[in-house]
């Protein structure tokens, strides 16, 4: 090792220490930052000085840093309700979905932690490893750790299935969480961020010196059933070296406003952070026939508390342009702490909601944060004297072009298209951002940097950059590490399945659910692509298959087709097409299940609440449409059915009673 390199490895280990084990900074942040940079220089330089891993175990960017975790059974979230209105939508739901009667339902309530979900899993009654929830598909693996938390057991009774990951929340007592802000200058906002940053540190020797604890709460994986219900099932946590929250309860649905009204009262005498109860259907076999939707399940929703109030100074009202041209109003506020969160920008929506709530700049207004939602002005509490109200903009602001607004719609638009550099880089950030093309590295900085340098024009140069590697690594701020780990990221999604190819274009409307039905309708990019050219006249045979997939419709379908009408828009799609491999959507269904691939049309009366139905065909990969064509492969008929009926005879398309449909998606 030369010696200066060995210099800064001591360095930065000893600010290490100093910072997160003995939590006394001993320098800035920037003198940090600016030592790793020269030591990673000087590695990429001169290899032979050590293997990257040298400067790994002196610290790193976590989220980098980690191995990760393929979920077997996706992590996902809840749905939110804020009244007992929204808590009745929710039964309601429940009961239209299952075709059921007006007898309660039966939920296990518990107090929804305010930490981070971690998935533990255990081989042969040993624990494997844990993973935190990353996108939902892949966490990371922060299973080193874990080891350093005693709160949960390492292994479990040989009567445990030979597999099964347990869910639960990481988090920090209140307690825990002040004393350990009190010995650190750098303070953690709340106990949450604390938890969060204690745990996914790469040296797990300093998770070992912060105090984490861990509820058990849920499932992942399992190789065999543990119970039949959600109770029982925190029960056997319990039994196994679990820690489940005490104030866990099986309730009926009539008595959940006043369990919600218990926890409320308690919440202030509870040593860790809740913000609100998570009700779940206890029967298990219930859960499975509710399913999913979207990211959340069916069967499951988290009631949240009131949000957290408070008053602030309006500053100004800023306009930001986004990718689809949408002028959207923001409000920057003087910083102040809501419910343990910094707020200095609030929503505004749009033109009319700043109309309709009267605000002006230089009031002095109440806003309000729920949860992890962006915090929203709810009125004016003293107006600014002299008070001018505020102008919309008629042109954007970024452009200069003309900002139109339809009748129907709600929201101003920019017309610059691709002369608006907002629009384009706006694009570019989401084409690259989470749930499209995720490049690591890639973040609006870097697009905007590059953006700015003339490097990147559309999102084919994305995959042109590594052919300017060096030019990178001579940018100031980058060097020849960082430029060949940004190669690596870009290379590693050269490859990208169908749906999320579709969602990082940006198509207005087409968000990351739309994506996924599209693909998983049209298979291949090939076929989804000629379909979509087809689909731009009006009445075609394709623009009226499109507009018929469940969950597309007509207006998404004109969007879609209005895309496509662009030249430059297929220019760019095939220009992608040529750099990458986009994979075809994969089938949720095994390839022996049959109806994986088939179209199916429901209609007339089941016995069988139709959103169940559409949600069993589905899960067997079928794709459910509403109108009856020659790619139609089974008609369910249900009673009173008419006139889809009646096409499918004519059509030759095959006809299935209820009874017929049941007996082919039971499971
Ligand atoms: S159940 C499929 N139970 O809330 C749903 N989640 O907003 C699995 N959370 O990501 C989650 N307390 O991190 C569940 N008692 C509880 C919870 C809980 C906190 C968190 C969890 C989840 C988030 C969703």
């Amino acid at each position: 090792m030369s010696k200066r390199f060995a210099e800064l490895i001591a360095q930065i280990k000893a600010a290490n220490e100093a910072y997160h084990a003995d939590d006394t900074p001993i320098m800035s942040d920037a003198e940090y930052d600016a030592l790793r940079r020269e030591a990673a220089e000087r590695l990429a330089a001169n290899p032979e000085l050590g293997d990257a891993a040298a400067l790994e175990q002196v610290g790193a960017a976590p989220a980098t840093g980690f191995a990760k975790i393929t979920h077997n059974v996706p992590m996902l979230s809840l749905d939110n309700a804020f009244s007992a209105e929204d808590f009745g939508e929710f039964c309601g739901r429940i009961r239209r979905f299952l075709g059921l009667d007006a007898s309660a339902l039966h939920f296990v309530a518990e107090p929804k932690i305010d930490g981070l979900s971690i998935s533990l899993t255990y081989e042969n009654h040993q624990f494997l490893h844990a993973a935190t929830r990353g996108d939902g598909t892949q966490g990371e693996d922060v299973t080193r750790n874990l080891l350093t938390m005693d709160c949960f057991p390492r292994t479990l009774p040989t009567s445990a299935p030979l597999r099964i990951e347990i869910r639960g929340e990481v988090y920090m007592t209140k307690a825990d969480f002040l004393a350990l802000n009190e010995s650190q200058e750098r303070k953690f906002a709340n106990p949450r961020n604390a938890a969060a940053g204690s745990l996914r540190q790469l040296d797990a020797s300093i998770t070992a010196k912060r105090r984490l604890s861990l509820f058990a709460y849920a499932q992942g994986e399992s190789s065999t059933p543990v119970t039949a219900t959600h109770w029982d099932y925190l029960q056997t946590l319990q039994e196994w070296g679990f820690t489940v929250n005490p104030l866990s309860k099986r309730i009926a649905e009539t008595d959940a406003t006043s369990f919600m009204d218990s926890i409320g009262e308690a919440r202030a005498q509870l040593p860790y952070d809740i913000d609100g109860v998570v009700f779940k259907i206890d029967d298990l076999a219930l859960q499975t026939r509710l399913g999913f939707v979207g990211r959340a399940p069916r069967w499951a929703i988290a009631w949240k508390f009131p949000a957290e109030r408070a008053t602030t100074l309006l500053e100004d009202i800023e306009i930001q342009v986004g990718r689809t041209g949408a002028l959207t109003p923001r409000a920057r506020l003087t910083p102040v702490n809501v419910g343990g969160v910094l707020v200095q920008y609030a929503t505004l929506h749009n033109e009319d909601e700043i109309a309709r709530k009267n605000i002006c700049i230089g009031d002095i207004v109440e806003l309000q944060r729920a949860g992890d939602v962006i915090p929203q002005i709810l009125g004016v509490v003293t107006p600014a004297p002299n008070r001018q109200p505020f102008a919309f903009p008629s042109h954007c602001p970024v452009c200069g072009s003309l900002a139109v607004r339809d009748s129907d719609e709600a929201v101003r638009r920019c017309t610059g298209g691709l002369i608006c550099q907002a629009q384009v880089t706006e694009r570019l950030i989401h084409f690259c951002a989470r749930g499209a093309f995720d490049i690591e590295g890639m973040g609006e900085k870097t697009v905007l940097e590059f953006y700015a340098a003339g490097l990147l024009k559309s999102a084919p140069d994305i995959f042109k950059l590594p052919a300017h590697e060096a030019e990178i690594a001579a940018r100031e701020g980058w060097g020849k590490l960082s430029a060949a780990n940004l190669t690596a990221a870009i290379e590693a999604r050269r490859s990208i399945p169908l749906p999320r190819f579709i969602f990082a274009l940006g198509i207005r409307r087409i968000g990351e659910n739309n994506a996924k039905l599209l693909a998983r309708h049209y298979g291949s990019f090939a076929n989804w692509r000629a379909s979509m050219m087809a689909a731009t006249e009006i009445g075609s045979d394709a623009r009226l298959e499109l507009g018929s997939i469940s969950g597309i419709g007509p207006t998404i379908a004109t969007d879609l087709a209005a895309f496509f009408a662009e030249p430059h828009n297929i220019a760019t799609i095939d220009e992608l097409a040529s750099l990458l491999t986009i994979s075809d959507a994969p089938s949720t269904a095994t390839s022996s299940s049959p109806l994986a691939g088939k179209t199916i049309v429901f209609t007339g009366t089941l016995s069988m609440a139709r959103p169940e139905a559409k949600a069993r065909a589905e899960a067997l990969g079928a794709k459910v449409t509403e109108s009856v064509s020659k790619k139609t492969d089974f008609v369910v008929v249900g009673e009173d059915a008419g006139s889809k009926a009646k096409k499918a005879v004519e059509l030759g398309v095959r006809v299935l009673s209820e009874a017929e449909f049941q007996a082919l998606v039971a499971i």
